[in-house]
């Protein structure tokens, strides 16, 4: 399998050429790096609704997601960000009822087109989970799993363990016990030993819906700087509730709310405001992102 192919099926098209991996830069902070022109899009969605049944949970989401940069969805419960975010990779195809209308493009090809693999979408495209859920199996086999079923081509797969679990910044803690469960890990190691599964099959995309929300302090900043890392070599959507994560660590922050319908009284989430996560945090456009960053709602 090779990494730097980003079409979804074998043969649709060439990957384009800014696709190409770039030459990792040492990790920097945000203002530093992007700039507010609108980011290459990795991924992006076109005019996105998303049903559950009947209920629009959100609607009319436009929304690009940079190469190589951290992008934070932040807002009140029930708006809407961990169904964007599924809707990201397919996972809601595997949730009862749930619909995607719209266009979510990677590398502009459209994840939901006919044709497309969502299994294939989903190994592109990662997701790391609010809980740490690692598999009833060793450190090693933990990382190993993806590579495996996935018939990844690998020379030495102590080698590529090795590699994945350096990247996501666990070697040293576990070098000396991959035998052992990873249920005997720490939950914030157990968070980085997702974090290397998602990266074992290397993807080019990670999605993360609250990654730290179960862990302490210590082990969310571990996890930050990881993400810090990682953007040099992947582009990362992370759903936070915690303000001063997303202005820590995201280059660009999306502000979602709930509207809600004076008739029905259905809350249905819509995008406020994307842009700079400085100017989201420091200078917003919408009152209703400013009343929700200062803590006046929400
Ligand atoms: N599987 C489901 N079936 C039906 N409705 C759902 C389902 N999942 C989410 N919803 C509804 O969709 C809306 C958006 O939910 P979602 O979980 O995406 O919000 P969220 O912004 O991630 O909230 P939180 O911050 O609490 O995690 C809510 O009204 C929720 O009740
Ligand atoms: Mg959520």
């Amino acid at each position: 399998m090779n990494p730097t192919d980003r079409t979804l099926e074998p043969s649709v098209k060439e990957a384009p050429a800014h696709a190409a991996p770039t030459t990792a830069p040492s990790a920097r902070w945000r203002e530093e790096r992007v700039t507010k022109d609108a980011p290459t899009p990795v991924l992006e969605c076109v005019d996105v609704d998303v049903r559950y049944g009947g209920f629009v949970a959100v609607r009319d989401v436009s929304l690009p997601f940079g190469h190589n940069e951290i992008t934070a969805l932040i807002g009140p419960s029930g708006c809407g960000k961990s169904t964007i975010l599924r809707s990201l990779n397919r996972m809601n195809d595997l949730v009862d009822g749930a619909r995607v209308d719209g266009k979510v493009q990677y590398w502009g090809q459209d994840i939901y087109g006919p044709g497309v693999d969502p299994i294939e979408v989903r190994r592109r495209i990662g997701m790391v989970f609010q809980k740490p859920n690692p598999f009833p199996k060793s450190i090693y086999d933990n990382v190993a799993y993806g590579p495996r079923v996935t018939g990844m081509d690998v020379d030495s797969m102590d080698d590529l363990v090795e590699q994945t679990l350096r990247r996501a910044a666990l070697w040293d803690e576990v070098k000396d016990k991959l035998k052992q469960s990873a249920y005997g890990l720490s939950g914030g190691q157990q968070q980085r030993l997702c974090i290397a599964r998602t990266i074992a099959v290397e993807p080019d995309v990670i999605l993360m819906d609250e990654p730290c929300s179960a862990l302490d302090p210590i082990a969310t900043l571990r996890i930050e700087e990881l993400m810090v890392e990682l953007r040099d070599r992947y582009t990362i959507v992370i759903v936070t509730h915690n303000m001063q994560q997303a202005a820590r660590i995201a280059d660009r922050t999306a502000f979602f709310t709930a509207d809600v319908d004076e008739t029905s009284g259905d809350r249905t989430g819509v995008l406020v405001e994307f842009d700079l996560t400085s100017k989201i945090f420091e200078n917003p456009s919408d009152s209703r992102t400013e009343d929700y960053i200062t803590g006046r709602f929400g």
